[in-house]
């Protein structure tokens, strides 16, 4: 299985020291920081909106989010932003997103009939392919094909929408189901995982692990990047 990553989850973070907040996450262990760019129609609420009224840089910029993340990229030189595109019409983010410093791009499959087509635009533009499938849709959904094309395949185990639920237990099966298949792809979980639950996500083979409040809201957040990573090393 491959090694571990943790990627904390900003969501969870106080957004008026975003960068200062990401690099605290990479000091404390975190090799990547978890960026939800949420739209307001694949999901109800919006993230990180398109026009944050601080942020000077790159105002051509119009994707969800992409503002904030040029933003965070100048500020935290070498961040390695996973970027969670809970949208509607992936395709029509993915320069922007590039533009913006993102280094991966991973969409909802629910979010497309072509994934193939949107997979060979995030190619173009060099970043790695992320694919996410919601609690309800099946791990066989993400065909043979698909899961090639892709450098990671991520798992929700909460609803797609907001930080802070609890953890959907029945969604494991599908990260087992997915690791037997690809014994070597990046494997994401991504919802209500933290100390109490990293056990069974590891268990079923996942290796990037997100974490939002578990992480943010806990007094030494090192303590907890460290017990996620150790967990899955192990
Ligand atoms: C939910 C987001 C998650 C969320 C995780 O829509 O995709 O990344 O921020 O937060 P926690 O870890 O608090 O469940
Ligand atoms: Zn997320």
């Amino acid at each position: 299985m491959p090694r571990a990553i943790i990627s904390p989850s900003v969501l969870a973070s106080d957004f008026g020291q975003l960068s200062a907040e990401c690099t605290r996450m990479i000091k404390g262990g975190a090799e990547w920081l978890h960026m939800d760019v949420m739209d307001g129609h694949f999901v109800p609420n919006i993230t990180m909106g398109k026009s944050h009224p601080s942020c000077t840089l790159r105002p051509r910029l119009t994707a969800p989010g992409a503002p904030i993340l040029a933003c965070v990229s100048k500020g935290v030189p070498g961040i390695f932003m996973d970027c969670h595109m809970m949208v509607a019409e992936p395709e029509k983010w993915v320069n922007d997103i590039a533009d913006a410093g993102g280094a991966l791009y991973c969409f909802h499959l629910e979010a497309t009939t072509d994934p193939l087509s949107v997979i060979k635009l995030i190619r173009a533009r060099n970043m790695k392919v992320g694919v996410a499938i919601s609690p309800d849709t099946p791990s066989t959904a993400i065909t043979d094909e698909v899961a090639n094309a892709a450098d990671m395949l991520l798992v929700m185990t909460v609803y797609p929408g907001r930080g802070g639920q609890k953890f959907l237990e029945r969604c494991v099966s599908k990260v087992a189901d997915l690791r037997a298949r690809f014994p070597d792809k990046d494997i994401e979980v991504d919802g209500g995982v933290g100390p109490n639950t990293i056990d069974a996500c590891a268990h079923a083979g996942s290796n990037v692990i997100v974490a939002g409040t578990a992480i943010f809201n806990a007094p030494n957040p090192e303590d907890v990047i460290a017990t996620l990573k150790a967990t899955v090393n192990t």
